[in-house]
């Protein structure tokens, strides 16, 4: 029987198990697959410990590519050796196999490898929409990039740099920094350095960025409203260092009448046609080089608890990559 890790509670990385699960056969509307490359994401930390609730027993995991092993009735357009990668909303991504909803699976196109795929579709997916949705970045945008040298930060920086923006980084440490400036960060600041706002003002002529992308949540986020210009956008979309506690809009308007929102990947994806245009563009803009992708870490899938504990002490780079 294949095996999957399974949570029988919510807490540290050793609430996660690896059990045998029996998949079944794919019923309609679904596609069993095959998987051989799992994407590490911080929201499966947020997932573990509870944050974001689910129900018990559980999965752990959202983005995974691998091969078709067979269809259930009432699927079009899949057969079984084709290669495929999916991210949903909801867990159970860290197994060998299982089944997935056919309309929330993407064929990979050549040049696309499974393991690419793998950490592409959350990752890769949510770089685009912050980027060419959001907010449009072009030419001449100055950005403030938090997690620089993380698995979303490194694309993000990349991507938007070939757009045209001036990207500043925001890295935990030193080695990080370097990692952050050869993706094109034209400078990078230390996220525990008191006077960040005032860096990054003085990097800005006393202006301010057009945009903030902060997913470090509680720790930065003041700090990051700081950081803008007068009518500029906070982008908050993680929670690495906790949820943004309450506040009050009265914020936004001191600063000089800011734009404020906190996406979620899923809200930009629920439609088939925006679910295939992301990934369209993300997998062409692989293609073209407008980013190259870093998977700097592999774990056997049966050490994702040691994964999640690197990824907690901000210890991985680039993406990370779970092997059934
Ligand atoms: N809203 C969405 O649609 C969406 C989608 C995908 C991801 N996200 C968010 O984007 C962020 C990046 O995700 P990822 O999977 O690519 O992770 P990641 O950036 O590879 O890892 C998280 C990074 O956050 C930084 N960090 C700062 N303070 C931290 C703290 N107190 N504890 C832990 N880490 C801290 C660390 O980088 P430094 O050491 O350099 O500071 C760490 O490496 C996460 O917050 C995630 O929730 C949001």
């Amino acid at each position: 029987m294949p095996n999957a890790i399974r949570l029988h509670s919510t807490g540290g990385p050793d609430v996660m198990r690896f059990e045998s699960v029996d998949p079944g056969k794919p019923r309609a509307g679904q596609v069993l697959i095959k998987q051989t490359a799992i994407g590490l994401n911080y929201i499966d930390v947020y997932d573990r410990t509870g944050l974001y609730p689910m129900p018990m027993p559980g999965g752990v995991g959202r983005e995974a590519a691998g091969f078709v092993l067979a269809v259930g009735p009432k699927v079009r357009g899949f057969k079984p050796g084709d290669r495929v990668a999916y991210v949903l909303n909801g867990t159970g991504a860290y197994c060998e196999v299982r089944n997935v909803p056919a309309d929330r699976l993407v064929k990979l196109p050549k040049g696309v490898s499974n393991e690419q795929a793998a950490v592409l579709m959350l990752k890769g997916l949510t770089a685009h929409y912050l980027i060419r949705r959001t907010h449009r970045v072009k030419q001449g945008d100055t950005i403030l990039v938090y997690a620089a040298a993380g698995g979303v930060g490194l694309i993000l920086t990349q991507w938007a740099r070939s757009l045209g923006a001036r990207v500043i980084g925001v890295v935990g440490s030193n080695a990080k920094a370097a990692l952050a400036k050869k993706a094109g960060c034209q400078h990078v600041l230390l996220q525990d350095r008191k006077d960040l706002a005032a860096a990054v003002k003085k990097l800005t002529k006393g202006v301010g960025v057009d945009v903030v992308y902060d997913s470090i949540g509680k720790d930065t986020f003041l700090t990051s409203l700081d950081c803008l210009r007068p009518r500029g956008l906070m982008v908050t979309y993680g929670n690495a260092s906790g949820p943004v506690p309450s506040m009050s809009v009265m914020e936004l308007t001191k600063r000089g009448s800011l734009f404020l929102t906190r996406p979620s990947l899923f809200a930009y994806i629920a439609a088939r046609k925006d679910l295939d245009a992301a990934a369209r563009e993300t997998f062409a803009a692989l293609k073209a080089k407008r980013f190259k992708l870093q998977i700097n870490q592999r774990y056997a899938l049966a050490d994702a608890a040691k994964a999640h504990r690197d990824l907690e002490a901000r210890k991985t780079t680039g993406a990370t990559v779970l092997l059934p």
